[in-house]
């Protein structure tokens, strides 16, 4: 990224409704820095949701608007990027953040997560006849692959997102 207040972006990754987007925001704030958001620049880009876009044209088609809006970000001014959940799986993904970003992955217990995302219809992926299920095995799967992030910062159900923007700085 092009050097500003921060001389690396902050990669936010982890799980859906780890508090990525809330945090993130926060974060940027409190630094005076850009905030971005590849799920949302992948959303302005197409004119259309992400449900949308999985509907009409498919996860892969997802994943590859994913990295590449990933590698465009991570060249504007360093500031805060918001991942979606599923882009921290993806070694290409994963090599991109090292190389040029700092990678900080929100940690949350499987259940403030389903709390978090249950009942809302804008995560294609757990639409499924047992969303918890999906979920689960989403987290079971995922969680040794976030593991792998520069940072992992604990994000329990009480905690405030001000005081989550305080436990990343610490970090
Ligand atoms: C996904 C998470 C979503 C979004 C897409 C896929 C995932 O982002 O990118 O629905 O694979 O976990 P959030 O983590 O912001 O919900």
């Amino acid at each position: 990224c092009v050097p500003g207040t921060l001389r690396k972006t902050i990669v936010l990754v982890g799980m859906m409704g780890a508090g990525k987007t809330a945090v993130g925001r926060a974060l940027a704030a409190r630094l005076k820095v850009p905030f971005l958001d590849s799920d949302h620049e992948i959303e302005t880009a197409a004119n259309m949701s992400i449900p949308e876009i999985f509907a009409r044209d498919g996860e892969p088609f997802f994943r590859e608007k994913e990295y590449q809006v990933i590698c465009r970000l991570l060249k504007e001014e360093c500031g805060i990027l918001s991942t979606g959940g599923g882009a921290f799986l993806a070694p290409r993904n994963r090599k991109v953040i090292s190389e040029t970003g700092v990678a900080v992955c929100l940690q949350a217990d499987l259940d403030v997560l389903w709390k978090r995302v249950k009942g809302r219809d804008s995560r294609p992926l757990l639409r499924s006849n047992n969303p918890y299920q999906t979920l689960t095995d989403l987290y079971n799967a995922r969680v040794p692959i976030y593991a792998q992030a520069d940072l992992v910062v604990a994000s329990d159900g009480q905690v405030s997102i001000e005081a989550m923007v305080d436990r990343v700085l610490e970090a």
